[in-house]
């Protein structure tokens, strides 16, 4: 019986898993670095968690989500985010008297999607939250955090940031129904798709990528007309600091994010090096949620980035150490193998045993596994207690002991 995995899942192993680790790694000491604290939250919710706060009418709540009854008919359903299972499990613990809270989370995400490159049903994310302050510096902060993670992980990529203000949800309410009326107005022109969001979210057209689209959304009410002098000033602040940090942006007056929690600061990482997936890393301002979720009135900012994605551009990972296989001629001269071997792992090398026991073999997975050097280790070098070490890029090959074997493999 051969049983496929799930379509829109994938098994992650060997240069894959290198990649991964990295990230996960990098995230967490990013993390650490800027103040926030990890959270583990589980990977199933109560299906109301997800519903009303993402959005009736979002993709994610209509389409997308994978949610089922229980045993006891419990609705429950797979996470397809981070952010209110964080919120949930902050106010559940009581984690929320002493403001900001910082709080940072990996791990698996659920979406239905129509799998493709960079796209998946069972997805990874990182995901940031500072919950409980209006200061813009947490949005520079954030954003600032993100930009230094792609910095680290793909720093070769072209990444664009692109960023919007959405204003406070009045704003955005008022909005609403000024581009209502517009779409009400062009709605000949528009696809049938966007024609049906007119009245459920007319925001989520701003995102349709449909060609006969275009002309409309580009000459549609711009939001940031619409915005307070406050909301202004905030964003102006914002933009201020991050050029400051030498942070190219993209105004972007037609981003709106998919999620419907938005609010104030929108932005997200793009690039056009993977496909149509676009986006490795999203977020922005949900003043207002925690609130709808049963806590406080308390504002946040977050981000969240695909794990998969960032690995798509990530080169595979070579080791700051050089990479060094044992060829170990006779099972009788491990006992001096095993000097160099603890020898070379005490000084962080990457060390391999390949349990063969025979040159010719050793050498041929040393190449496979693509070594810098291999330490040959025979009868000659058992009595005269020292190691011959192959440089396997040039052939140079010199007898060593432990005290200058590691000038030779720097
Ligand atoms: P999102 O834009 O829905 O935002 O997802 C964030 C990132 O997750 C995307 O930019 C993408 O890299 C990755 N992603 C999403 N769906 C998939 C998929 N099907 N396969 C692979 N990767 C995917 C959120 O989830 C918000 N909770 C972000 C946030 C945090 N906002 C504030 N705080």
């Amino acid at each position: 019986m051969k049983i496929n995995p799930v379509r829109g899942t994938h098994d992650l192993f060997g240069k894959d898993i290198e990649k991964f680790n990295k990230i996960v790694f990098e995230v967490k000491k990013t993390a650490y670095q800027f103040g926030f604290e990890e959270l583990i939250t589980p990977i199933f919710e109560s299906t109301e968690l997800f519903r009303k706060p993402l959005g009736e009418q979002s993709d994610v709540v209509l389409k997308e989500m994978y949610t089922f009854k229980d045993r006891n008919d419990d609705e429950i359903t797979l996470r397809p985010e981070y952010t209110t299972p964080m919120i949930r499990a902050a106010i559940s613990n009581g984690l929320l008297n002493k403001l900001p809270v910082k709080l940072f989370g990996t791990g698996q995400m659920f979406r239905r999607e129509r799998p493709q490159k960079g796209r998946y049903r069972q997805f990874n994310q990182i995901n940031f939250e500072n919950f409980g302050t209006n200061d813009s510096f947490a949005d520079v902060e954030i954003i600032n955090l993100a930009n230094l993670l792609i910095k680290k992980l793909i720093p070769k990529k072209k990444i664009k940031l692109h960023i919007n203000s959405l204003g406070t949800r009045e704003n955005l309410d008022n909005y609403k129904k000024i581009l209502t009326d517009y779409f009400n107005q062009n709605k000949n022109l528009l696809c049938s798709e966007s024609k049906d969001k007119i009245k459920l979210n007319p925001l989520r057209i701003l995102d349709s990528k449909r060609i006969e689209d275009k002309e409309v959304i580009d000459k549609a009410p711009v939001l940031l007309e619409f915005l307070s002098k406050e909301n202004l000033n905030d964003y102006e602040q914002i933009k201020k600091c991050l050029n400051e940090l030498d942070i190219l942006i993209y105004e972007d007056p037609t981003l709106v994010r998919g999620l419907d929690y938005y609010c104030n600061t929108v932005f997200e990482f793009k690039t056009n090096e993977i496909g149509s997936q676009d986006t490795i890393i999203g977020g922005g301002r949900y003043n207002g949620l925690i609130e709808v979720l049963g806590g406080k009135d308390i504002p946040g900012v977050g981000f969240a980035g695909g794990i998969e994605r960032i690995m798509l551009l990530m080169d595979d990972i070579s080791f700051k150490n050089q990479h060094i296989h044992l060829a170990i001629l006779n099972e009788k001269y491990k006992t001096h193998a095993l000097k160099v071997y603890d020898f070379l792992i005490k000084n962080n090398y990457s060390v391999y045993w390949n349990y063969k026991y025979n040159l010719k073999k050793s050498l041929s997975i040393a190449n496979e596994k693509k070594a810098n050097f291999a330490i040959i280790i025979g009868e000659d070098e058992n009595i005269n207690n020292n190691f011959t070490v192959k440089n396997l890029s040039n052939g140079d090959q010199r007898v060593k002991d432990l005290s200058n074997i590691l000038e030779f493999i720097k």
